[in-house]
């Protein structure tokens, strides 16, 4: 049964962007694909009966889950239409439960893991959320979570000397919040990617397709002269190029 919180304002641009493209997310999230295999490998080797989900999407990340016994399994995310499509595709057991809402402001039960692939650069406030889901687990639980560093798509930000709209913080100052919010570390990783495309327009509409605009352009010349200055600066032989630093991290709550 899904159950809806309402929203506040600040987030309808997320909840419409991801909503307008939740059917063909699948096909464009391949970063985020690889994403959820990695983070898999961080889940503990005894799987908590009970599981909470934040920003499941589209499953991505669930069908990792899934591949579990579970008895639990709480699903969240603030986008319904990413929700409606999981339902779509995946089948789910008895024991789980929908919550659409902002995770950063609703309450979940008890669980003993919480997980995230590429989340968490959408928190408003992320020492806070961290806080608040560490009163979600029963200690010792877990949490693991992947997320995007700041290398991600500095490409854009540098050509259109924009600000990222996602809190795109280090490692480092992930770790100094887990720690912050009363968890442990056990591991954390960072990787950097590249992606090509044949060219900039081809980036960006990869980029719309996953419901990650880096950038909001008022003017269409702004557009126009961005295509061509990336186009200028960061073609290879492959195409253009956009960097990706990818940060996991699994963490303990104490008891
Ligand atoms: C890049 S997608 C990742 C989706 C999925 N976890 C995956 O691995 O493909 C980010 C997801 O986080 C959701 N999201 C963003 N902010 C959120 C919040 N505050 N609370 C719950 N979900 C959120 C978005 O709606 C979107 O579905």
């Amino acid at each position: 049964m899904a159950t809806r919180q309402p929203q506040g304002e600040s987030n309808s641009a997320l909840i419409k962007s991801f909503s307008k493209y939740a059917r063909g997310y699948d096909k464009h999230a391949r970063l985020q694909k690889q994403m959820a295999e990695r983070l898999a490998s961080f889940l503990p080797e005894i799987i908590p009966d009970q599981i909470l989900e934040i920003g499941c999407g589209t499953g991505l990340f669930t069908q990792h889950l899934l591949a579990h016994p579970l008895k639990t399994l709480i699903l969240n995310d603030i986008a319904p239409d990413m929700v409606e499509r999981l339902q779509n595709k995946l089948t789910l057991p008895r024991g789980c439960q929908i919550k659409v809402g902002n995770a950063e402001s609703m309450e979940f039960q008890q669980v003993g893991l919480i997980a995230a692939n590429a989340v968490f650069q959408w928190f408003k406030s992320p020492s806070e959320t961290l806080k608040l889901l560490d009163s979600y687990l029963k200690p010792p639980g877990n949490l693991i979570f992947s997320t995007f560093g700041p290398a991600t798509l500095a490409e854009f930000r540098q050509t259109a000397s924009l600000e990222s709209p996602a809190s795109l913080l280090t490692l480092s100052q992930w770790k100094k919040l887990i720690h912050k919010a009363g968890f442990s570390l056990i591991s954390s990783a960072s990787e950097t990617r590249k992606s090509f495309f044949p060219d900039t327009l081809a980036l960006l509409k990869n980029l719309q397709q996953i419901g990650a605009t880096p950038y909001r352009m008022t003017h269409s010349s702004d557009l126009r002269r961005l295509i061509k200055e990336y186009d200028e600066n960061y073609s290879t032989q492959q195409g253009v190029y956009a960097t990706w630093e990818l940060l996991y991290f699994s963490a303990k709550n104490k008891t």
